[in-house]
């Protein structure tokens, strides 16, 4: 077995059964992605916590440089160079037993869990901007000159969400790094430079070997929703979403999660500074409280009410783009980060080709390619943009291009107010305060992209060629 490992080369986890010794399991890994799961005279081996729930009570992770053998006699045994050692086992959190016996009612009703997924978000959101207690140093934070925010796929989407808020609400510089891009570059930060890591699963490959490749650096804080994820153990500080298993590999809870924890490192650097922008910088007048302390009050109410609206109006929308090609997803400010989210899932699960531009880059190229088989869906909230959005939805009017207007009944009127309606289609969703429109536009989008996976027969929760941790390169 060591002799094979020191063969190979590349990211691998390998379990192995030998003919002649059917009775024992040999496993081992290039990268610690994977666990040992214990519990009731029962070993399971997987890639992540999720999977061995179900099954066991303990779990302990494999290290690069051990090989691990299970047998029906001797148990469990761990080698390192051939001598055996002791492992510790640590005890699976409460969430996942939680969520083994939740995955199994919805495989019983047959429910999508992208769908339900989605339908958790109201309440997830409410608990992380109003309730969720947030242990940590802030000073570390406070004392760096920029933050640097690295994350793959929705991730960094999130991230590129967050970069708005941080940079107008609490003043800081922030730039958004790709993980796969990062980890081969020459960063040149010093001891005081933040990093926060941003990762659903924790075990990303690329954001592990991008924070391993600054692990000098005392500053790193880690945002994930799996406990004893390997980003987690690597990170100086971490924040859990604690949303429970995600098992759709379209990320939905977990993407707003993401925002709604990026959101309250916001809140705290505004506290601590006892300094303040919202509302002065994004063209927006209430304040970062609500009545109870809370940071948005009726937020869920606001969701539920969206998501409500959409079950109703989607099904039709989703069913005219599921006979498009081809797709653009556009926006701008808070909203670019939110076309490009809408972009990736339709990609994933509806197998639609979408791509996700800032509006202000459509005149840099393109516009070229609107005609009237390409399918333009623009996030127009109501912000400081509505009338340099509504010249430049006409543009792509002009050129023959179907536009589906995802926005509320305030701007609605603006548009109008001031333009023929004649050609776009909307989708009119409840009014949300501010910076926080974010939040419900997301959640249209993963709608929209589900419904159009349902129209062209998709199996949305396990979308072809794709993973739920990339754990290899
Ligand atoms: C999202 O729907 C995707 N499945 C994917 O882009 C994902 O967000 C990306 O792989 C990053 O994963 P992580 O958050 O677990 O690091």
């Amino acid at each position: 077995m060591r002799k094979t490992s020191g063969m190979l080369k590349g990211n691998y986890s390998i379990v192995a059964l030998f003919s002649g010794d059917e009775e024992s399991l040999y496993a081992f890994t290039s990268t610690s992605a994977l666990v040992i799961g214990k519990g009731n005279g029962t070993y399971v081996v997987a890639s992540d916590m999720t999977t061995i729930s179900t099954y066991s009570s303990t779990y302990t992770r494999v290290d690069s440089n051990e090989v691990v053998k299970l047998s029906v006699n001797h148990g469990i045994q761990s080698f390192v160079d051939g001598v055996i050692i002791q492992k510790k086992y640590s005890i699976i959190d409460s969430m996942y037993k939680k969520s083994s016996f939740y995955t199994n009612k919805l495989l019983k009703n047959n429910v999508d869990f992208m769908i339900s997924e989605i339908f958790e978000q109201p309440s997830i959101i409410d608990n992380i901007l109003n309730k969720k207690k947030f242990d940590i140093n802030i000073s570390s934070i406070l004392k760096s000159n920029s933050i640097t925010i690295v994350a793959c796929g929705s991730s960094y989407f999130a991230s590129l969400i967050a970069r708005e808020w941080f940079e107008n609400i609490s003043r800081v510089r922030v730039n958004v790094e790709i993980s796969s891009e990062f980890r081969y570059r020459k960063n040149n930060f010093n001891r005081d430079d933040m990093l926060l890591f941003i990762s659903q699963s924790g075990e990303t490959v690329d954001t592990i070997e991008a924070l391993n490749s600054i692990n000098f650096l005392d500053n790193t804080l880690s945002i994930v929703n799996v406990r004893g994820s390997k980003i987690t153990c690597y990170s100086k500080q971490s924040v859990y979403m604690d949303v429970g298993s995600e098992f759709s590999v379209a990320a939905t809870k977990t993407f707003t999660a993401q925002l709604a924890c990026l959101y309250r490192v916001v809140k705290l650097i505004c506290d601590n500074k006892k300094q303040c922008d919202i509302g002065q910088n994004i063209g927006l007048s209430h304040k970062v409280s609500g009545m109870n302390g809370n940071i948005y009050d009726n937020i869920k109410g606001v969701i539920d009410n969206v998501i409500k609206y959409c079950t109703v109006h989607i099904p039709v929308i989703s069913k005219f783009i599921s006979q498009y090609d081809h797709l653009l997803y556009i926006g701008r400010g808070l909203g670019y980060g939110v076309a490009l989210e809408g972009a990736l899932k339709m990609k994933e699960v509806a197998y639609l080709h979408s791509e996700g531009i800032a509006i202000g880059e459509l005149k840099h190229g393109t516009l070229a390619l609107v005609d009237d088989k390409v399918i333009v869906v623009a996030i127009v909230p109501s912000d400081e943009f509505i009338h340099k959005n509504i010249i430049n939805l006409h543009e792509i009017k002009a050129r023959c291009g179907k536009v589906v207007v995802i926005t509320d009944m305030c701007v609605y009127s603006k548009f109008q107010e001031f333009s023929n309606l004649d050609g776009f289609t909307f989708l009119k969703i409840p009014s949300i305060k501010g910076e926080f429109f974010p939040f419900s536009y997301s959640v249209v989008v993963q709608m929209l992209a589900y419904y159009v996976a349902k129209h062209r027969k998709i199996e949305v929760d396990r979308p072809r060629n794709l993973a739920k941790s990339i754990t290899v390169e």
